[in-house]
C-alpha cells in the first residue's frame, strides 16, 4: 500500500494546476521530498509540494524540536516552569534565548557540548536518563552548523512508503525521536515504557498506540505537548500495526 499524501496547499491559478496534472509529474521524480520514511527507490511522486523537505537540510520544527520536547523540555528539567539553569527548550524562541546556541559555531554552543559530554555529572540528559542517540545528536549538530535557523517544510507532501515496515528500521527510529525520552527509564510517563519492543506491543491492544498518535477522541494525544507527527510517520506505524506489529 502506498499512500500518496498531499498537503492541502493553496493552489493559485490554473498554471500551477496545469503543471501538477500534466508535465509537472515527470520533473519531480527525484525531488527530495522526505526527511523521514525516505524511499530513494520510489519514483511515483504525484504532487509538487510548495515547500519540499530537502534531506540535506535540518528543519527545526519537525526534526529538532521533537527531540527537545521528548527528552529535555520535561517537568523538573527544561520546561517553562522548571527552567533548570535558566534553560527552556520548549520552542525555537526559547531555545535561542536561553540555551546558548551559537549559529554556525558548534564548539561555542553549550547546548551541543552538554549532549556530547562524557562526564556523568555534566552530560545532558543526566543519568539515569538515556543519552541522546547518535542520530539525534547529529540532527542537532547539523542544525547548529547550518546556522540554527527556524526552517519548516511540507512534511506531509510527497510520497510515503508504508510497504513492509520493519520494527528495527522504520518504527524504532520514529519512537526514539518522538516518544522514548518520556516513555523510558525507571518511571516512564503513564507507566508506559516504549524503549523496548515488548513495551510498544503492550499499548497496541484497544487501539491505544494508534489512538494516541492519531489524536483520536478518548485517548491522550501524543507526543504529549508536541505537534502531531507527520502523516507519513503515523501511516508507517499504522501499517506496521496492521501487518501484525512484528519484531522484524
Ligand atoms: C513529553 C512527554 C511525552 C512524550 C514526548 C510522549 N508521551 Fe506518551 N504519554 C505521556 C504521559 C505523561 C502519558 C500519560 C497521560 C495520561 O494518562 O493522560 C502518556 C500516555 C501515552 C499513551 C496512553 C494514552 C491513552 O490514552 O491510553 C500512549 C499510547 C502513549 N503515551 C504513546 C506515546 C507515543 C507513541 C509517543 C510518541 C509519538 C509519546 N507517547 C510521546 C508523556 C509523553
Amino acid at each position: 500500500m502506498k499512500s500518496n499524501l498531499r498537503l492541502s496547499a493553496t493552489v493559485t491559478g490554473s498554471f500551477l494546476l496545469a503543471l501538477i496534472f500534466s508535465g509537472g509529474l515527470q520533473s519531480c521524480k527525484h525531488d527530495p521530498f522526505f526527511t523521514d520514511g525516505i524511499d530513494p527507490g520510489d519514483t511515483t511522486v504525484v504532487v509538487t509540494p510548495t515547500n519540499p523537505c530537502d534531506p540535506a537540510t535540518v528543519y527545526f520544527e519537525s526534526q529538532v524540536l521533537p527531540i527537545f520536547q521528548s527528552n529535555c523540555a520535561l517537568s523538573g528539567c527544561h520546561d517553562e516552569a522548571s527552567r533548570q539553569d535558566g534553560v527552556i527548550l520548549t520552542s525555537y524562541q526559547r531555545v535561542m534565548e536561553t540555551a546558548d546556541v551559537r549559529p554556525g559555531n558548534l564548539s561555542g554552543s553549550d547546548l551541543y557540548e552538554v549532549i556530547t559530554e562524557t562526564r556523568a555529572d555534566k552530560i545532558m540528559p543526566p543519568p539515569p536518563r538515556q543519552m541522546l542517540t547518535s542520530a539525534q545528536i547529529n540532527v542537532i549538530r547539523d542544525w547548529i552548523t547550518q546556522g540554527a535557523k527556524n526552517l519548516t517544510c511540507d512534511v506531509n507532501a510527497g510520497v510515503c512508503n508504508t510497504d513492509n515496515r520493519s520494527y528495527a528500521q522504520h518504527i524504532r527510529p520514529i519512537i526514539q525521536n518522538f516518544c522514548q525520552g518520556c516513555h523510558s527509564g525507571a518511571t516512564p510517563s503513564g507507566g508506559i515504557d516504549l524503549s523496548t519492543y515488548a513495551g510498544i506491543n503492550a499499548v497496541i491492544p484497544n487501539n491505544r498506540l494508534v489512538g494516541a498518535i492519531e489524536h483520536l477522541p478518548g485517548f491522550t494525544a501524543m507526543p504529549l505537548g508536541g505537534a502531531k507527527m507527520s502523516a507519513c510517520n503515523i501511516n508507517q506505524i499504522k501499517a506496521w500495526v496492521a501487518a501484525g506489529a512484528l519484531n522484524n
